[in-house]
C-alpha cells in the first residue's frame, strides 16, 4: 500500500512540531519541512495534502518568509495556518493588513458557511494569536467563519482545495481542534490513517538491514529510552554486527546498571560491553565541588573510556545516535542531523573509527519512541524511564562527589520513587493511565543530596548528619517545571522511610520552586 504523507512547511511558527505531532496522533504521517523547499522537491515526494504553519511575521514585509505560489497550484490540498493563512491570501491576490484589534488567546468564533469544511458549523472556542488580519480574501474563496474582530477567520477556495483559518486547531484550548485537522487529513485529502508504529518499525528494521549489510556497528547504550530504542532497532536487523558499549560511572540510580544489563544480554542477547568505571570517576571527582567542572570531568572521562573500547574493536562501518526527530526539526531546515548536544554523546564522532552515522529515530517524536520501544518488546520500566542526566548522580550530589555519598543518595532516591510511583502510578508507568490528571502527575521525580548536615536527634542521641532534598516537577518540555504539589501523606511516609532506612540522614526537604527560576537538576 502507498505511503501516504503531509508535508508542514515550516514558516517559523512556534507550533510547528505541535502540528506535526497531531497529524501523526491522527495516524497520518507527516514531515515538517522548510518553507524554502523547492515546489518540485515537494511534488517529487507526492504528498497527500500540504499544511503551512504559523509564524511570527508580517506577509507583506520584504523579508518575511515567503513560500512560492507553486505550492498553491501544485493540485494538492493546502491548509494555511495563521500567518500560513495570511500567505495563502496574500500570494493569491487578497489583502492582508494590521487588523484594527488584535486576537490574542481565547476567542469564540462563528462557522456559519453551510459547508465550512474542514470546521464544524456553529459557534465555538478558538485559540487565537495574531495582529495581522486577511482583510479580503483572495478571488474564488468564501469566508467560512469569523469573529467579532476578523471578518476572515476562515476561508476556502472548495474548487482548488485551498482552506485557511486564522486561529491555530493544533493547540489544546481550540475546542474541535483535533477534528478540524482530521477533517482535513481524512475527509479533504483522504488520508487513511493508518499510519502505526508496527509497520514503521517493521520498515525501519528492513531498511536498516539493506544500509548496513554486513558491515560492523558500534552503539553508546546509556540505558536511556532512545538509545535503547535504537540499539535494539539496529539489533533486530543486524543481531551481532552490533556491539553495544555501556559505561557504567557508578553514578547511575539503584540496580540500574544491572537491569541495562539484564535487558541487552537477557531480553534481547545483544554484544553488550559494560565497562565499570566508578572507580576511575570518584578519583577523578576527588575534591571537586564546582559544577560545571564535575560535568566536565564526567564527560570527559566517558570520551575516555568509551574510546578506549572502541579502540579494541577497530573500524566499524557505522556508529549509532539516538537523535530523534524534534532534534532534526530544531536545526532549522529539517535536512542536517544535529548530533546530540548532550555532554555524553557530542564528542563520540570524534573518537570512534567509523564511516557513516545511523539514526534510526530520526523521524520520531518522544512519545512515538517509547510505542517503537514497547512495539520492540522492551520492559516497561525502561520505555516509561524518565529523563536522566548523562552525569547521572554526580549532579545529584551537590558539592564533592563520594562512593558513600553515591550509596546513600541511592537508597533515598529508590525509596522516593518507589512511594511515588505507588501513588501516581498504580496501573503502569504510562502517564496516561494514572488515576490523576497528567497535569498534576510527576514527569521527573528523584532525590538530590544536599551538602547541608544539621542537627537531630535519633532515639537518645544527638545525630549531625545529612539532608536529603526531594524534587518532583511537573513539564511537557522541561523548558518550564512547576513542582507537583504531593499529598502530605505521601511526603510524609517518604520522609519517615529515607530517615529510617537510610544511615547518615536525619531530614528530609522538599523542594517548592518552579523553573525558572530554579532549574530541574540542582547542579
Ligand atoms: P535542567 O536542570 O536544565 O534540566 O532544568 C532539564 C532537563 O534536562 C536534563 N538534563 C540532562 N540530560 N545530560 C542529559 O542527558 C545532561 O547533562 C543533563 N542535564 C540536565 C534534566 O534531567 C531535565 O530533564
Amino acid at each position: 500500500m502507498e505511503h501516504q504523507c503531509i508535508i508542514i512547511l515550516d514558516f517559523g511558527g512556534q507550533y510547528s512540531h505541535l502540528i506535526a505531532r497531531r497529524v501523526r496522533e491522527a495516524g497520518v504521517y507527516c514531515l515538517v519541512k522548510s518553507y524554502k523547499t523547492p515546489p518540485r522537491e515537494l511534488a517529487a515526494m507526492r504528498p497527500s495534502g500540504i499544511i503551512l504553519t504559523g509564524g511570527p511575521n508580517s506577509v507583506y514585509e520584504e523579508s518575511s518568509p515567503h513560500c512560492s505560489k507553486e505550492v498553491l497550484e501544485l493540485g494538492v490540498p493546502v491548509l494555511g495556518i495563521c500567518y500560513g493563512a495570511q500567505l495563502m491570501a496574500y500570494l493569491l491576490g487578497g489583502k492582508v493588513a494590521t487588523a484594527p484589534v488584535g486576537e490574542y488567546g481565547r476567542i469564540r468564533l462563528t462557522a456559519d458557511a453551510a459547508q465550512s469544511l474542514p470546521l464544524p458549523c456553529g459557534e465555538f472556542t478558538v485559540w487565537m494569536s495574531h495582529k495581522d488580519y486577511i482583510s479580503e480574501p483572495p478571488d474564488g474563496f468564501i469566508v467560512t467563519a469569523k469573529t467579532n474582530d476578523c471578518p476572515t477567520a476562515a476561508m476556502a477556495n472548495f474548487e482548488k482545495n485551498l482552506y485557511a483559518v486564522q486561529f491555530h486547531p493544533e493547540v489544546q484550548h481550540t475546542e474541535h481542534g483535533q477534528e478540524i485537522l482530521e477533517a482535513f487529513l481524512k475527509g479533504i485529502c483522504a488520508c487513511r490513517g493508518d499510519w502505526e508504529m508496527k509497520g514503521y518499525v517493521e520498515q525501519t528494521i528492513q531498511a536498516l538491514r539493506e544500509k548496513i549489510g554486513d558491515r560492523k556497528v558500534i552503539c553508546a547504550m546509556s540505558g536511556g529510552v532512545d538509545s535503547t530504542v535504537a540499539a535494539v532497532m539496529v539489533h533486530k536487523a543486524v543481531g551481532k554486527q552490533l556491539t553495544n558499549i555501556f559505561v557504567d560511572h557508578g553514578l547511575m540510580r539503584k540496580n540500574e546498571g544491572d537491569e541495562v544489563e539484564r535487558i541487552a544480554t537477557q531480553t534481547f542477547d545483544m554484544n553488550f560491553i559494560r565497562v565499570n568505571a566508578a572507580d576511575i570517576y570518584f578519583e577523578k571527582l576527588k575534591g571537586v565541588e564546582e559544577p560545571e567542572r564535575k560535568r566536565r570531568i564526567i564527560g570527559e572521562e566517558f570520551i575516555r573510556v568509551f574510546e578506549r573500547e572502541a579502540e579494541k574493536i577497530g573500524k566499524v562501518g557505522f556508529l549509532v545516535q539516538g537523535t530523534i526527530y524534534p532534534d532534526v526539526i530544531e536545526s532549522g531546515s529539517g535536512d542536517s542531523a544535529v548530533i546530540k548536544s548532550h555532554h555524553n554523546v557530542g564528542a563520540l564522532p570524534d573518537v570512534v573509527d567509523f564511516d557513516e552515522i545511523v539514526e534510526p529515530l530520526r523521524m520520531l517524536f518522544k512519545d512515538e519512541v517509547r510505542r517503537a520501544g514497547l512495539e520492540l518488546g522492551i520492559p516497561e520500566e525502561l520505555v516509561w524511564r524518565q529523563p536522566f542526566p548523562g552525569p547521572g548522580l554526580g549532579v545529584r550530589i551537590l558539592g564533592e562527589v563520594t562512593p558513600e555519598k553515591a550509596d546513600t543518595l541511592r537508597e533515598a532516591d529508590a525509596i522516593f520513587r518507589e512511594e511515588l510511583e505507588a501513588y501516581y502510578f498504580p496501573n503502569g508507568r504510562d502517564p496516561a493511565l494514572s488515576p490523576y490528571p497528567l497535569d498534576a502527575v510527576p514527569s521527573q521525580y528523584f532525590a538530590a543530596l544536599t551538602n547541608m548536615r544539621s542537627v537531630g536527634v535519633m532515639g537518645d542521641f544527638r545525630t549531625y548528619s545529612s539532608a536529603i532534598a526531594l524534587r518532583a516537577v511537573n513539564t511537557n518540555d522541561f523548558m518550564t517545571a512547576d513542582f507537583v504539589q504531593i499529598p502530605y501523606e505521601v511526603l510524609s511516609k517518604v520522609s519517615s522511610r529515607i530517615v529510617n532506612e537510610v544511615p547518615g540522614v536525619n531530614r528530609v526537604l522538599y523542594d517548592i520552586t518552579p523553573k525558572p527560576p530554579a532549574t530541574i537538576e540542582m547542579e
